[in-house]
This record gives structure tokens, sequence and C-alpha cells, in this order.
């Protein structure tokens, strides 16, 4: 039977999208465990790498079969296996990747012998090389001409984001030039009024918001196969799409019914819709102050790097 749409399925997510019929899903964004040890509830992270290079082409295959002729991939994944999934997903799936997006976070965890890992990468694949839903309109940010020189001939509808998304641009006096790709979102840190506070890789909504917004249309079916904390799924919500979600986690799958049921169609996302001009609520309605809590989440992380 196919897996009915606007619900969150639980189980292995090979097994459920095996259900779902081709061609039917117009984006899928997938933030699959990274192989670096995580410790989840149910999920074992520590897999030699080519049981997880195997698992992984795996299940991306089934996302690429249930995409529709003109959809979109985009795939979050850590230094470990970006190259080789990008890989995988260009050369033996045959997806066309247009963006290799650098997510550039702040509070990851602090590294005393090495630079302290402060990103993720975002690859952006579609099916067709030419068609396929790209919403320029939906997703611009304001320029720097706007931003920092306070140019009247800055267009006030903004620009294209970069493909790199920066997190804290007090920490970059220069900025990036124009033509970069650092997207700029504060990861969900533990005060944030945003924060579940139960799923410890939980994604930014206002990031999702983007990956959403440009590549889908309202009413679009936007699927995740790893349903987290259920970010993904709630900003489909929020943005009217339809969606459906899969998590192997009993637990967090119950989380995950609980945070939709809370979400109306329309609800604002959560977070600050532009952090280069705001920054995000705390949970008691303050703003944040420049220190980084003691309650914030472990990044993740491979356990051995966290010893170094
Ligand atoms: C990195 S987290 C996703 C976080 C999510 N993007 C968010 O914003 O909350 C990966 C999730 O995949 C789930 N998972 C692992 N293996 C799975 C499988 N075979 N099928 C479905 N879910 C799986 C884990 O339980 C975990 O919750």
């Amino acid at each position: 039977m196919p897996l009915a749409i606007n619900q969150l399925h639980r189980g292995d997510c090979l097994k459920l999208l095996a259900q779902l019929p081709d061609g039917g899903i117009h984006l899928a964004f997938a933030d699959p465990p990274f192989n670096i040890g995580y410790e989840y509830d149910t999920y074992d992270d520590r897999r030699s790498a080519s049981d997880y290079l195997e698992w992984s082409k795996r299940w991306m295959a089934e996302v690429v079969r249930v995409l529709r002729p003109d959809g979109s991939f985009w795939l979050a994944i850590g230094d470990e296996y970006a190259a080789e999934l990008k890989v995988i997903a260009t050369r033996e799936l045959g997806l066309t990747c247009r963006s290799w997006v650098v997510w550039y976070y702040t509070f990851g965890v602090n590294c005393k012998q090495k630079f302290s890992r402060s990103h993720a990468h975002i690859f952006h694949f579609v099916l067709h090389p030419e068609k396929f839903t790209f919403n320029t309109e939906a997703i611009r940010v304001p320029s720097a001409r706007e931003l920092v020189y306070g140019d009247k001939r800055a267009n006030p509808a903004g620009r294209l984001p970069d493909d790199t998304w920066i997190l804290r641009p007090q920490d970059l006096p220069e900025g990036f030039s124009e033509g970069e790709d650092t997207w700029y979102f504060p990861r969900v840190c533990g005060t944030f009024k945003e924060r579940s506070g139960w799923h410890g890789c939980q994604m930014p909504e206002q990031l999702l918001g983007r990956i959403i917004r440009s590549s889908s249309h309202r009413d679009d079916v936007v699927l995740d196969p790893f349903g987290g904390s259920g970010t993904t799924l709630a900003v489909a919500k929020k943005l009217g799409r339809s969606f459906v979600g899969i998590e192997l986690s009993a637990e967090y799958a119950a989380k995950i019914d609980e945070r939709l049921a809370e979400i109306q169609v329309g609800d604002p996302l959560s977070g600050a819709p532009e952090p280069l001009k705001s920054v995000s609520t705390t949970k008691d309605g303050r703003r944040l102050v420049r220190r980084q809590s003691k309650r914030t989440p472990p990044v993740r992380k491979p356990a051995a790097a966290l010893r170094k």
C-alpha cells in the first residue's frame, strides 16, 4: 500500500521508500546519519565505510526513483562522506549537482588541537539538468550594497544568496564576496526558543525554509526519509506543502507527530528570517547575549574528534 501523505511514518526508510510510487515527489531533503559515532537512540552510527556507502547508495537510489522528472534532491552531509556521496549521486545515480552549499554555523564543538568544525555540506541535486523548480523570487536576501554600504542603488528586492550560508557575520568583517556560496543561519542552539530539546541534530527552520521555498511550490510533495526532530515536515506544513516523513526511532517519531500537531498552515517559521539583520529569539523572549550557553547541545561530531 502506498505511503499516505501529510504523515510521518515510523520505520526503516529503505523499506518504507519502496512503498512510494515512481515519480511522485517534487522535493526530497535528506539529513542522514553522518556515520561519525553520533549517539542516536535507535540507529547505530558506527558502520564500516563500505557498509555505510553501500547503504547510502541504496537509499539515495530510492529517492531518485520516487522523484518527479523535474524533482530536486537536497542532501546534508558532513566532511567524512561528502565527496563520496556526491560522486555516487552524480556519477552513479545520474543526478546533476546545481550547488554545493556550505552551511557555516556557530556554536560548534571547541577543539584544542585543530580548527573547530563549523560547517556542513548541503548538496542541491536535480534529476533533469534543465527542467527543475528554482523560485529565485522566494529566497532573495539583502545585498551587501544595501546592508554594508547603504547604497541607494541597491535593489530593494535583494539578491540571490551565495552558496556559503554564514552564521556569524561579526566573525567575517569583510564578509564573503559576491558569487560565493555561504549561507548564513545559526544552528539551533540550546537557548533558542525554536529548539525542541530532544534531538541533537535539529536543523533551523529558516534553513529548511530557503530550501523548500526555492525548490517547490505550494501543494507540492516534500519527502524527508530521515525525520529526526521533524524540521523538514514542520516547515513543509507551515509553507503549505504536502509532505511524507520517515523516521526509524519510535520515540522521535512520536515527538514529530506532537510537533506537527501543533502547527497550522501559514504559521511563521521559527528563527530570524534574515540573520544578517536580526537574531533568533530565546525561550524567555530575550535576545541572545554574546556568550555560549552551557546548555548548548553537542554538535554532530565524531567521538574521536571530541577527544583531540
Ligand atoms: C541527522 S538526524 C535528522 C535531523 C533532522 N534533519 C532534523 O532537523 O531534526 C537523522 C535521523 O535519521 C534517523 N534514521 C537513521 N536511520 C534511519 C533509517 N534507516 N530510516 C529512517 N530513519 C533513520 C535517526 O533516528 C535520526 O533521527
